[in-house]
């Protein structure tokens, strides 16, 4: 067949979308219907509010995408799901949808790992791209440092505790700035002293692939607590900045040398905190001074969006890697 046609659907978290995905690498449509507005009263995501959420607006992001492709059902060859990890009741939406959908139109169904996503949105921006290269997965609920190559995911590292983006939310809260935090800290740094306060660089030095975040969080919030105990009004641009400085330098650092290690020559960001604008700027210089080639999607395939899983799902449907219907979805699933 010449052209292959993938119907992704993601639901995982808080935004509802569907895509679709031509040979594995063309984005025909790609519609996102973001909850934010929902969670924003409560400060951070409600998954009850997200799972109804979710069954209201499926069939509606569907028909959506399939409108925006020009395609009807009869136009695809396959329906594809991010079946894992993410929310349980948020995530058995799209997993129900794409089965309903396979079962009805007797298409081939795909499941796919979220964080696979997240990786593949590179291959979308960069049609050239091809592994081994080396990728930073940073997300609300993800700190990966993976090694891509052709037979597969690698995990070097991951985050002891928190992820970098729950980090950017949590400060984001303290700092009273709202809620997604990593976007407003990314705004409001911008205009601050990035030098103004020095914050723990936790495990930068540290000869492993491993993150943690916990400790920058909590050193920034104590900071705040004692400035307040003292009366005294926090200058919340520089303190933005301090953060995002200390954060991005270890992630940074880290991939870079996980790069060298491996002698491998290109590096990668995926996942939300990837279209952070000091992460993108800073891996592109750090790159250049190693050598090496950095690529990043574009912000909108970054943050959670369905093109990514159809990417990620076309190999599987090359190989004929299906799932049935059977096919659950895995709150806590592994790479
Ligand atoms: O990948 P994503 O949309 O959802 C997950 O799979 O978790 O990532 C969401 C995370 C949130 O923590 C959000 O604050 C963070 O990505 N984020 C950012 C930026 N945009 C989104 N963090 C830093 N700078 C940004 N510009
Ligand atoms: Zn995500």
């Amino acid at each position: 067949k010449e052209n292959v046609n993938i119907l992704a659907l993601e639901s995982s978290c808080d935004e509802t979308a569907a895509a679709v995905i031509q040979n594995g690498r063309t984005i025909l449509s790609n519609v996102i219907d973001s909850q934010i507005a929902l969670h924003q009263p409560y400060g951070g995501v409600v998954p009850e509010i997200a799972s109804r959420q979710h069954v209201l607006a499926m069939e509606r992001v569907i028909a959506a995408a399939l409108q925006e492709a020009g395609l009807d059902f009869d136009g695809l060859d396959a329906v594809s799901v991010a079946y894992g990890p993410g929310l349980v009741g948020a995530l058995l939406v799209s997993v129900s949808a794409a089965k309903a959908i396979a079962f009805a139109h007797d298409l081939p169904l795909i499941g796919v790992h979220h964080i696979e996503g997240h990786i593949s949105a590179n291959y979308l921006a960069h049609p050239d791209l091809s592994a081994p290269f080396v990728c930073l997965v940073a997300s609300g609920g993800h700190s990966h440092l993976v090694k891509v190559t052709k037979g597969g995911i690698l995990t070097l590292g991951a985050t002891r505790d928190d992820a970098v983006g729950e980090a950017f939310d949590k400060v984001a809260r303290a700092l009273g700035l709202g809620y997604p935090g990593g976007p407003l800290i990314d705004k409001i740094a911008k205009e601050g002293n990035p030098d103004a306060f020095h914050f723990p660089r936790v495990m930068m030095e540290e000869d492993n692939d491993d993150f943690s975040f916990s400790g920058l969080k909590t050193a920034v919030i104590n900071f705040l607590h004692n400035l307040s105990q003292k009366g005294e009004q926090p200058d919340v641009a520089d303190l933005a900045a301090s953060f995002q400085k200390a954060a991005v330098e270890v992630l940074v650092a880290k991939t870079i040398r996980a790069a060298k290690r491996e002698g491998i020559g290109i590096v990668a960001l995926a996942g939300g905190v990837a279209s952070n604008s000091l992460l993108r700027e800073t891996l592109q210089h750090a790159a250049l001074a190693n050598g090496l080639r950095a690529v990043y999607p574009p912000p909108v395939l970054c943050t959670d969006n369905a093109a990514m899983g159809g990417c990620a799902a076309y190999p599987h449907l090359m190989r004929g890697e299906l799932m049935d219907m059977t096919l659950n979805a895995v709150p806590d699933l592994q790479l």
